[in-house]
């Protein structure tokens, strides 16, 4: 029994065993896909699952600020790794505890409790003269105070007794990238160390560009189980760029100590003085001691769940990953933030530097649309926050209108390097910015999107409305006329699959830009026919015209899409390319490179990284009749390698809507289990977010079918995998909280606060 390795207090509190992910072994080579894996984050900070007691070779602890970016020697501005809090470092007879420090390691237990955002560990390590102690943990980010995170760790020498010495330390030397020396930076300065006025440890440094201030601390608290006072002496101490507060208690053979190290992390984005904040907070977080922190923290994550949980019943693997996926989705953006987003690889890891690319809109932001619409809003409203940047962004390459850049951190600007290193140093230049330009259109339409979903006019009418018609304004420069064919086309541009860079006319990105100039036309149009003040209004402010009104039109239905109908070439000239189709699958059933094709150029052969045409028809259903959906997803599909996690999800709800079910459900397992499973190889580097947000949209928007329909009421075309008995999860519909629950017979809509009839929400479709 997993809780069977904990104290009573831990057992207690460990939610039941559903909810735990768990980590049973020790073997360093898994350290670093553990530290992402069993990540926390609270919506302000996360960080990884390092080991605070320290010992461990193998290790990259990491606590990353929403919005806390810096470049320096980088090749772009990243996510800096800020002071590590967590470390809190034992000795007894001068001899460190760690988990690798030559001493023998049993019972070792980790669990990640994803219904209460906790992570405990438990094990014994005895020295080579025999001296056996037992230690246990939990870790908290607060998620009622979100710059607060704790460690509470007990400590039992089961057959010895005497002095420990302790450090609490704030550790300054971090850097990104630490066990990569070509990559590695140092992305601050520490400015001050002292002892927060006796009452702890504090550690202020700053982002070498731009000079944010961050303010660390940390406090420890040590009682035995009667909550006595357990402490012999207690000294600050500063060491270079760490701060330590050393201490030191007399335990005896199998008396138990309790250590609550309480850490405060604030920054200049939101603190006047950092220090002054984390002061506050050590004070505060004191007074009120861990316990109650610790109980507000579950209550915020109760009602978090009460929206968001996915019941999924005859499928116990599959229940637990799409509840680590969602845990790990709505721990991580802020409520309250609107100038941060999603990184590709959530608050858990360095990969992609923390930016927001065309997974938020497309990937995520569903996710939160439904569930969580005010942090939904917070997503929306960050693109809005910088448009004036994608506006420059798009002047800076010769466009009009607003272009976004591919990757997004604080500035807005393009964070996609134009030069990279490969690890054996050779420089490659990087054209992925400069071609894939399809993340201007993903950005309007997870926009349009959201108000759909939410209803939230208002933002539309204030905010989206702009970001409609400046990427509108980017589409239409940004296609050229083709006088031989009397056609605007897209030359040199890159789709999803980034294995043909820079090809002609990519069918998505020119249906995807279409679709933006066209619906830029129809909300003038609806504004003009409801609100002509309004309009009138707008038209000025942006400069907009009956001319250039009627330029959009004309432009637009000269836009050469590639194709509507039957197979889709993805771009032109892919139909002529070196083409086998794949014919063996690994053993977790993923394709494999066709044998004729391996090692050639990937630009000159016809094998995908990642759903192209498929993304076309999966994201704009209502262009292409089914049959045509039907013959280009069982044509690409037989020719993608899904070496994106954005690729397995999509082609799950693309197989489900066109009657090919085959494999759906291995599609949804490859989305669901990418880190549990750690089925891409580099859950080190983070969590997938696009794959967590994939994953979440596959059940409820393929296999439960849950849509909007053209007259704006929700409709349902369920089709559940024969084991599903029963999956029930909930939404936010327009404001009203609704449960839904499937099961293969039948489907329940009922609303949480009203009692209205049930079939003035949803139609079932159930003939496909
Ligand atoms: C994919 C992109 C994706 C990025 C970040 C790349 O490997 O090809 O589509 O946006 O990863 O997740």
């Amino acid at each position: 029994m997993i809780r069977d390795h904990f104290n009573k207090e831990l057992r207690e509190l460990m939610s039941d065993d559903e909810w735990l992910i768990v980590r049973e072994d020790y073997n360093p080579d898994q350290n670093l896909a553990y530290e992402s894996l069993f990540g926390l984050a609270n919506g302000r900070m996360g960080n990884r699952a390092a080991f605070a007691e320290g010992g461990n070779k193998k290790t990259l602890p990491a606590n990353y600020i929403h919005g806390v970016f810096d470049k320096s020697e980088a090749f772009m501005r990243e996510l800096a790794n800020t002071p590590n809090w967590l470390e809190l470092k034992m000795y007894f007879l001068r001899e460190p505890f760690g988990i690798e420090d030559n001493q023998e390691l049993n019972d070792f237990i980790s669990v990640l409790d994803i219904k209460k955002g906790i992570l405990f560990r438990s094990y014994t390590l005895t020295t080579q003269s025999g001296r056996k102690t037992k230690i246990e943990k939990l870790k908290f980010l607060s998620r009622s105070n979100s710059y607060l995170g704790a460690v509470r760790t007990y400590i039992t020498p089961l057959n010895y007794g005497g002095l420990f010495e302790f450090e609490n330390r704030i550790d300054g030397t971090v850097t990104n990238f630490a066990d990569f020396p070509r990559f590695r930076v140092k992305h601050l300065n520490t400015l001050e160390i002292n002892d927060l006025e006796g009452k702890g440890a504090f550690l202020k440094s700053e982002t070498r560009d731009l000079g944010l201030q961050i303010g660390t601390a940390a406090a420890v608290e040590v009682k035995n189980l009667k909550g006595e006072d357990r402490l012999k002496s207690k000294q600050f101490r500063a060491f270079g760029e760490i701060a330590c507060e050393f201490f030191d208690l007399e335990l005896a053979e199998n008396e138990t100590v309790v250590i609550d190290k309480l850490a405060a992390v604030c920054t200049e984005r939101d603190q006047e003085d950092v220090y002054q904040a984390c002061l506050k907070n050590i004070e505060e977080f004191k007074e009120k001691g861990l316990e109650r922190e610790l109980a507000e923290h579950l209550e915020v994550y109760k009602k978090m769940w009460s929206q968001a949980d996915l019941i999924l019943e005859g499928d116990k693997k599959m229940q637990q990953a799409l509840r680590y996926n969602i845990f790990q989705l709505m721990s991580t953006p802020s409520p309250d933030d609107n100038q941060t987003n999603v990184g590709a690889k959530l608050l858990h890891g360095e990969e992609y530097g923390g930016h927001a690319f065309w997974d938020t809109e497309l990937f995520v932001l569903p996710f939160f649309n439904w569930t969580f619409p005010e942090i939904a809003e917070n997503l929306v409203e960050y693109r809005y926050n910088l448009l004036d940047k994608a506006k420059e962004n798009a002047r800076e390459n010769g466009y009009q209108g607003a272009k976004y850049p591919w990757e997004s951190a604080d500035t807005g600007e393009e964070e996609c390097p134009a030069w990279t290193i490969e690890p054996d140093g050779t420089c490659y230049r990087c054209y992925v910015a400069d071609y894939e330009h399809h993340v201007t259109a993903a950005v309007t339409l997870g926009m349009a999107n959201y108000v759909k979903i939410t209803g939230d006019q208002k933002f539309m009418n204030k905010k989206g409305i702009h970001i409609l018609l400046e990427t509108a304004r980017f589409w239409v420069s940004r296609f050229s006329y083709n006088q031989e064919h009397d056609y605007y086309e897209i030359l040199k541009v890159t789709g999803p699959d980034e294995w043909h860079e820079p090809v002609d006319n990519n069918a998505y990105t020119n249906h995807l830009a279409k679709w933006n100039i066209d619906f830029a036309l129809e909300k003038l149009k609806e504004y003009e026919d409801s609100d002509p003040e309004f309009y009138n209004q707008l038209c000025q402010e942006l400069e907009i015209d009956r001319n250039l009104i009627e330029e959009w039109e004309k432009l637009s239905e000269k836009i050469y899409t590639v194709g509507e109908q039957g197979l889709i070439e993805q771009f032109e000239g892919y139909f002529d390319l070196e083409c086998e189709v794949i014919n063996q699958w690994d053993e977790n059933k993923m394709p494999l490179m066709p044998e004729s094709l391996k090692g050639k150029d990937k630009n000159e052969i016809c094998i995908l990284k990642q759903a192209d045409v498929v993304m076309l028809m999966f994201l704009l259903p209502d262009k292409f009749d089914l049959e045509t959906q039907r013959i280009n997803f069982n044509y690409y599909e037989k020719r993608t390698l899904h070496r994106s996690s954005l690729s397995p999800s999509i082609h799950c709800m693309m197989g489900l809507r066109v009657g090919d079910s085959r494999r759906a459900y291995d599609y949804l397992e490859r989305s669901a289990y990418v880190d549990l499973d750690n089925n891409q190889g580099n859950t080190r580097e983070g969590i997938h977010a696009a794959s967590a947000g994939g994953t979440w949209q596959s059940v409820v928007l393929g296999y439960c079918g849950m849509k909007i329909d053209q007259d704006g009421t929700l409709a349902f075309e369920p089709s559940l995998p024969d084991k599903w008995e029963r999956v029930k999860y909930s939404i936010n519909w327009k404001g009203e909280i609704l449960d839904i629950e499937v099961t293969q017979q039948d489907l329940k809509v009922s609303s949480r606060e009203k009692s209205v009839a049930e079939d003035m929400y949803y139609k079932v479709n159930s003939e496909k």
